[in-house]
C-alpha cells in the first residue's frame, strides 16, 4: 500500500511541510468516509490539479443535528483506505475527535457563513452548514491545501464553502467534481445504504423530477414556482415526503427570477430512513 495515514495534525505537517518546501502542489478532498465511486472521482479530479492528494476522513459531529445519524453513520475504514490507494491517493489524515477538537466541542470557535446557510438543507438542518464551515476551515489550516475539491452533488455546501473561501481570503482554489449517479439516475451517496430494497426502484424519483423540471425551463417555461409544484406532487406520488424542490439563482441560491441565467435545481426528498438531495444546474446564455 503506497497510501500514508496520519492521525496527528502534527506529523502531517510536517510531512506537507517538507513537500511544499520542494514546490510541491497540494490538493485536499475532505470526506467523511464510507467511500464510494463518487468520492473516488474527487481523487481523481484532485490527482490531476496538484502533484499530492491528501484525503481526509473524519465524521464530523459538529455538523449533524442532535437526532440525526452520526452515531450510525458507515464507518469503512479498511475499504476506505484500500479504496483511496487504489485510486493512488498519497495521504490519508484520518483524525479522532480530542485531534480535531483539542478543547472540546461546546465552547469551540466556530465559523458562521451567514449567506445561504438557513436556507434549504440549512432550513431542515439548523447548524448543519456552520459545523461545515468550521471543520472545513480547520482542516484547510492543517493541510494548507492549494487546491480543495468538493462534490456538485452537496451544491449548497459547495457554494457556502466558496464563499466562505473568499470571504476569509483563503488562498486555497475550490474546485467543484460533477455527481457520480447509479445507472438509473440516483446520486451516489452512503446515505443510499439506509434506503430499503422496496423504495429502491423508485429512489431516482427526485433526478427524474430534477430532469424533468431542467427539460420544461430549456422548453421555455418560467414559470418557476408552478414547476416546483408539479415535482412536489411527482415526488409525493412516488410515495416519498419532499423536504424541499426549488429552482434557485446558481450563485446566490435566492429563488430564481425570470431573468436568471445560471440556475440550479436542488432538491431534498425523504425516504423511510434517509434524506436523500440531488440537483442540476442549467445555463440558459
Ligand atoms: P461526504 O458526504 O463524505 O462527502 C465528501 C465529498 O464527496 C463532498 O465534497 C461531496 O459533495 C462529495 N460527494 C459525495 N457524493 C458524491 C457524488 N455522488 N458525486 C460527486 N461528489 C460526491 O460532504 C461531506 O462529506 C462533509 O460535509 C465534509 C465536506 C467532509 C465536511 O465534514
Amino acid at each position: 500500500m503506497n497510501l500514508r495515514i496520519f492521525r496527528h495534525i502534527a506529523d502531517l505537517r510536517a510531512e506537507l511541510d517538507a513537500l511544499r518546501a520542494q514546490g510541491k502542489r497540494i490538493a485536499c478532498v475532505p470526506t467523511m468516509g464510507n467511500l464510494h465511486e463518487g468520492h473516488l472521482q474527487l481523487i481523481h479530479l484532485a490527482r490531476k490539479n496538484a502533484d499530492i492528494v491528501v484525503a481526509t476522513i473524519f465524521v464530523n459531529r459538529l455538523q449533524f443535528g442532535l437526532n440525526e445519524d452520526w452515531d450510525q453513520y458507515p464507518r469503512t475504514f479498511d475499504s476506505d483506505c484500500q479504496k483511496l490507494d487504489a485510486a493512488r491517493c498519497d495521504y490519508l489524515f484520518f483524525p479522532d475527535e480530542t485531534e480535531m477538537y483539542p478543547n472540546g466541542m461546546e465552547g469551540q470557535t466556530r465559523v458562521l457563513a451567514p449567506t445561504m446557510t438557513d436556507i434549504l438543507c440549512g432550513a431542515s438542518r439548523p447548524g448543519h452548514f456552520e459545523g461545515v464551515t468550521t471543520v472545513v476551515t480547520k482542516l484547510f489550516h492543517i493541510v494548507e491545501p492549494d487546491v480543495a475539491i468538493f462534490g456538485l452533488k452537496d451544491y449548497q455546501q459547495l457554494a457556502i464553502v466558496k464563499r466562505m473561501a473568499t470571504d476569509l481570503c483563503m488562498g486555497v482554489e475550490i474546485i467543484g467534481a460533477p455527481i457520480a449517479r447509479d445507472k438509473d439516475g440516483l446520486a451516489l451517496s452512503s446515505r443510499n445504504a439506509y434506503i430499503t430494497e422496496d423504495e429502491r426502484p423508485k429512489a431516482n424519483q427526485l433526478h427524474q423530477s430534477l430532469s424533468n423540471a431542467k427539460q420544461k425551463i430549456e422548453q421555455g417555461e418560467r414559470d418557476f414556482r408552478a414547476i416546483e409544484e408539479s415535482a412536489k406532487a411527482e415526488i409525493e406520488a412516488a410515495g416519498f415526503r419532499l423536504d424541499y424542490f426549488s429552482v434557485c439563482n446558481a450563485e446566490t441560491l435566492d429563488p430564481a427570477v425570470d431573468d436568471d441565467k445560471e440556475l440550479a435545481i436542488l432538491g431534498a426528498l425523504f425516504t423511510s430512513a434517509a434524506r436523500l438531495i440531488d440537483n442540476l444546474t442549467l445555463n440558459l446564455k
